[in-house]
């Protein structure tokens, strides 16, 4: 029997060539690992009438590890998004996002080194919406009104921003322990509490809270959201670990891929009390569906994650170290680095070959 049975997502767009690449450098370390596939997606549609079938939910149930490649989302009607489902089907309440420079990137900031660890389930991304037109939505608005809380515009949509005390404390706490247990020295909370006073406040308040037990050992402070931003690309080295709600906590993921090279290099993890799904930042990519140029070092650094997480760790640092030795050298890069680093794509290689530099640097 292998010594580890995961479940892999392979997804829609570039998903099934990442996944393929990164499976390839995986078993290049000699690792045991079983791939149980279970697959989901929109091109799973037709097959199984719904893009996230429940044998995919039971597989990561059972193995309690998968990785994933991107799942497309169609972007305001269709389906929610299958990666949204599946967080909250799991409660896969954290969202792990490190973020550090590795030089051969042609990223603009050589020295940066935070983690996003972004909250999961609740906020704007709860999913709990009212379409514009429909009389719940009539009624919602009637009831802002009767209880003085505001006036709505009758042909408004509304998004509701749930922030709870539980899911605030939780992912306030995991962030000061990621942090101790990785020798970080800051955790800086991420809000918008000058303005969001229940919600964002109420976070605010977790997170004090939960900073006051950790003092001596971990630093804390608080930002908001636009300085945060503005912080970042300024002095990215003032970040070390940051903790956001959901919503600002995907938006900073992208800013801070974009301080390490772009979205290719940008590894990340769903975490929760019972199982771990390690997923890329980056979508689906569908412009460069099939034609073997998409880069795969952010689905590998995602399985650099995933074998720390098993206890591989000398499979991992292999990895990033061939990953670090291919970028570095920059001769069997993707399109995407060539042009960071020289201004053209000529001489790029693809998807493929990439992992092939990367296995032969093992
Ligand atoms: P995207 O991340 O797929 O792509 C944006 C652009 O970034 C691409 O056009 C490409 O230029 C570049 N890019 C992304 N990944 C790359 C890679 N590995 N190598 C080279 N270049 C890369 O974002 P977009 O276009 O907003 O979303 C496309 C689809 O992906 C949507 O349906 C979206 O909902 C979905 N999505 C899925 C995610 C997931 O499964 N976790 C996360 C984000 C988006």
């Amino acid at each position: 029997m292998a010594k580890h049975t995961v479940t892999l997502i392979p997804g829609d767009g570039i998903g099934p060539e990442i996944t393929t690449a990164m499976r390839r450098v995986v078993e290049a370390t000699g690792v045991d690992i079983e791939w149980e596939i279970a697959d989901a997606g929109e091109h799973v549609m037709a097959e199984y009438g719904t893009p996230l079938p429940d044998h995919v939910i039971e597989s990561v149930r059972k193995n309690k590890v998968a990785i994933k490649g991107p799942v497309t989302t169609p972007v305001g009607t269709g389906f929610r998004s299958v990666n949204v489902a599946l967080r909250k089907a799991l409660d896969l309440y954290v969202n792990m996002r490190p973020a550090f420079s590795i030089p051969g990137t042609g990223a603009r900031y050589e020295n940066i080194d935070m983690v996003i660890v972004r909250e999961n389930t609740e906020d704007l991304y709860a999913g709990v919406e009212f379409e514009q037109g429909k009389p719940e939505t009539a009624e919602l608005i009637k009831f802002v009104a009767d209880h003085g809380a505001g006036t709505i515009r009758p042909d408004s949509g509304i998004s509701l921003k749930p922030i709870s005390i539980m899911g605030s404390e939780r992912i306030v706490r995991y962030a000061f322990e990621y942090a101790l247990a990785n020798g970080r020295k800051k955790v800086t909370a991420v809000h918008k509490a000058n303005i969001l006073k229940y919600s964002d406040g109420l976070y605010l308040d977790v997170a004090r809270k939960v900073a006051a037990e950790y003092e001596g050992r971990v630093d804390f402070e608080d930002r908001i959201v636009d300085m945060t931003c503005m912080g970042l690309v300024l002095y990215p080295e003032d970040f070390d670990v940051l903790v956001l709600p959901n919503l600002y906590g995907d938006i900073i993921s992208d800013l801070a891929a974009g301080l390490i090279g772009g979205l290719g290099m940008a590894p990340g993890a769903n975490i929760g009390a019972d199982c771990a799904v390690f997923e890329p930042v980056h979508g689906s990519a569908p412009k460069y569906t099939g034609k073997d140029m998409a880069n795969p070092t952010a689905e590998i650094l995602t399985a650099v994650l995933m074998l720390q997480h098993l206890g591989e760790h000398d499979a991992a640092e292999r990895i990033l170290a061939a990953v670090k030795t291919v970028l570095a050298e920059g001769t069997d890069v993707t399109y995407d680095i060539k042009r960071t680093n020289t201004g053209s794509t000529e001489g790029a290689v693809g998807t493929q070959a990439y992992a092939d530099a990367i296995i032969a640097k093992l």
